[in-house]
C-alpha cells in the first residue's frame, strides 16, 4: 500500500478561512480580535516559531503584536507584562513562547495568563478542563492533529491510537482528546520497553518524541494513520520528523509530511483560539 499523503498546509488553510469568516463577523460588530505573543531571549528556533504565528494572524485579519524580552528579564517583570495584556480589553489571547530561561519558573508564568486569554490552553484550569472532556482551548498542536484526523476522514471511535510522547503540549492533551473521541489509547514514550509491539497495535500513530527515524516501516501496521508532529533539523539542515517517511509511506494508509504536515496546522488553531476568545470576552 502506498500511504495518502495528508496534505497539511492545504487543510490548515482551509481552517484558517473558516475561522477568518468568523473573524471578520466580530470584526463587523467592532471587535478586532487580538493576540499578544511573549517572546523572552533570542531562541532562533522560537524566533521563526513566533514570526509564523505572527504571520497567520496577519493573514487572517487579527490583530497582533510581539513583546520581546531580554533573557535577563525578572521572573516579576514577566509577570506584570502578563498581568498587564490580562486586563487589556484589546488583547484576546496571550502566547508565552516557550522555553523560557531557567531563572523562570514555567508554571507561575503559565498560570498567570488570564484563563479566559489562554489561547495555547497550557494553563493548569485548561488542561484540568481537558481531562474532563470539555476544554475550551485546547493545545494547538493535537488539536491541529485531531483536526487533520477529522478532515481526512480518519474514523477515531473504537480505533487503537497510540501516541509516542508523554508532554504537557503535545502527548498527554493528544492521548485526552483521542480517548475523548472514542479510541482506545496507549501513550508510549522514548523510553518503552518493545515500543514496536504497541505501535504494530495502532489504527492512529501519533509520534512526539524528537528522534528523527525513531518510527520504521517494520514498526507501523499496514494501512495505519501516522502523524508525525517531531521537527528534527538533520546535519545536513534537512528538516524530518519522528517517522522514517520514505519506508513508512510504503506502508501506512494515510502519513504526513515533514515540513507541510502537522506543523501548519498547530498555527491555524492558533488562530481558531485567538478568534473564540475574542467571541468568548466580547460576547
Ligand atoms: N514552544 C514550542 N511549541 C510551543 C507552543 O505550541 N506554544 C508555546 N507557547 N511555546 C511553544
Amino acid at each position: 500500500m502506498t500511504a495518502q499523503i495528508i496534505d497539511g498546509k492545504a487543510i490548515a488553510e482551509q481552517v484558517r478561512g473558516e475561522w477568518k469568516k468568523r473573524a471578520d463577523a466580530l470584526k463587523a460588530q467592532g471587535v478586532l480580535p487580538g493576540l499578544a505573543v511573549i517572546i523572552v531571549g533570542d531562541n532562533p528556533a522560537s524566533k521563526v516559531y513566533v514570526r509564523n504565528k505572527v504571520r497567520a494572524c496577519h493573514d487572517v485579519g487579527l490583530h497582533s503584536e510581539v513583546h520581546e524580552l531580554p533573557a535577563d528579564i525578572t521572573e516579576a517583570m514577566l509577570l506584570k507584562q502578563i498581568q498587564d495584556l490580562n486586563a487589556n480589553p484589546d488583547i484576546h489571547g496571550i502566547l508565552v513562547q516557550l522555553p523560557l530561561p531557567d531563572h523562570i519558573s514555567d508554571d507561575k508564568v503559565l498560570e498567570t495568563i488570564d484563563v479566559e486569554k489562554d489561547v495555547d490552553g497550557f494553563h493548569l484550569y485548561n488542561l484540568g478542563a481537558l481531562v474532563a472532556g470539555n476544554t475550551v482551548f485546547p493545545p494547538c498542536t493535537p488539536y491541529g492533529v485531531q483536526c487533520l484526523i477529522e478532515h481526512t476522514n480518519i474514523p477515531i471511535e473504537g480505533q487503537n491510537a497510540v501516541v509516542v510522547g508523554r508532554s504537557n503540549i503535545v502527548g498527554k492533551p493528544m492521548a485526552l482528546m483521542l480517548l475523548h473521541k472514542g479510541a482506545t489509547v496507549s501513550i508510549c514514550t522514548s523510553k518503552t520497553r518493545d515500543l514496536a509491539f504497541y505501535t504494530r497495535l495502532a489504527d492512529i500513530l501519533v509520534v512526539a518524541v524528537g528522534r528523527p527515524g525513531l518510527i520504521t516501516a517494520d514498526m507501523v501496521k499496514e494501512g495505519a494513520a501516522v502523524l508525525d508532529v517531531g521537527i528534527n533539523r538533520t546535519d545536513e539542515g534537512k528538516l524530518v520528523g519522528d517517522v522514517d517517511f520514505e519506508s513508512v509511506k510504503e506502508k501506512a494508509g494515510h502519513i504526513t509530511p515533514v515540513p507541510g504536515g502537522v506543523g501548519p496546522m498547530t498555527i491555524s488553531m492558533l488562530v481558531a483560539n485567538t478568534v473564540l476568545a475574542a467571541e468568548r470576552l466580547s460576547g
